[in-house]
């Protein structure tokens, strides 16, 4: 790890779920006012934790700071499942969030593995370029207790990808397949926030740090430490519960 990204890598704590949904739901709207005419563009991370977030951002007060029209959503991977299935993250973040927001939101049709359509899409929309890669303002992450990322899971194919930005990926641990953004659209963003609540998630988080704090990005035992943005910042979200002692 260089200095340039140990500069940009910063840990937020903060009291608990409810004050970290906060916190973040702010941020993202002072964001969603930022310089320039493209709009905004953020893509959402599926899991549990981000959903008390959507919840936040769908509500007061964090609603009425977000300039809505100038946001547009995507999704950072999604199960192979409808978009009605309780397993959808799209799903979930229509109910939290979506149905009460007047943004654009584009959902991944992974049941389909229309991963290529969902990258020529991200090109098309995503105007800003790092080295050519489509740059979003935002990318919400999570990290499973495993150290999986998006959908990209220890041991899987789309940890190697270096030219697709988003694809399928064979999850053998779940026997199902998924839709994902790969480590070069992840890493041009301009952001990436990464989600991380509870006291499970405390051994792993600790086990992560530490390896950053050793220069060492093992990302394929670690997926999470896959994720370094090249030019742009990395932000660890994390509530009192999943902070390492
Ligand atoms: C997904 C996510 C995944 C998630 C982690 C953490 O589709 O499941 O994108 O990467 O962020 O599994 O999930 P929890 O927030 O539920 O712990």
């Amino acid at each position: 790890m260089n200095d340039v990204s140990a500069k940009r890598f910063r840990v937020e704590v903060r009291a608990d779920a409810a004050a970290l949904a906060a916190a973040v739901g702010e941020q993202i709207a002072l964001l969603s006012h930022r310089p320039g005419d493209e709009p905004v563009a953020i893509a959402l991370s599926g899991g549990s934790t981000p959903k008390r977030l959507y919840e936040a951002m769908a509500a007061s007060p964090v609603y009425d700071h977000v300039a809505w029209p100038r946001v547009e959503l995507f999704f950072g991977d999604e199960r192979s499942v409808p978009p009605d299935d309780p397993e959808s993250n799209y799903g979930m973040a229509s109910k939290a969030l979506l149905s009460g927001v007047p943004s654009r939101a584009h959902r991944m049709v992974a049941e389909r593995g229309e991963a290529e359509a969902y990258e020529d899409l991200v090109r098309s929309r995503v105007k800003h370029r790092r080295d050519g890669i489509p740059a979003f303002d935002l990318v919400l992450i999570g990290m499973g207790d495993d150290g999986h990322t998006c959908s990209l899971f220890p041991g899987t194919r789309a940890l190697e990808e270096r030219k697709r930005l988003v694809v399928m990926n064979e999850v053998p641990q779940k026997k199902t397949r998924r839709m994902t953004f790969t480590y070069p659209l992840l890493n041009a963003a301009d952001r990436v926030w990464a989600l991380i609540a509870g006291k499970d998630k405390r051994e792993k988080v600790a086990e992560c740090l530490a390896a950053r704090g050793r220069g060492e990005h093992p990302y394929p035992i670690y997926p999470i430490l896959g994720v370094d943005p090249t030019e742009g910042e990395l932000v660890w979200w994390l509530d009192e519960a999943a902070k390492p002692a």
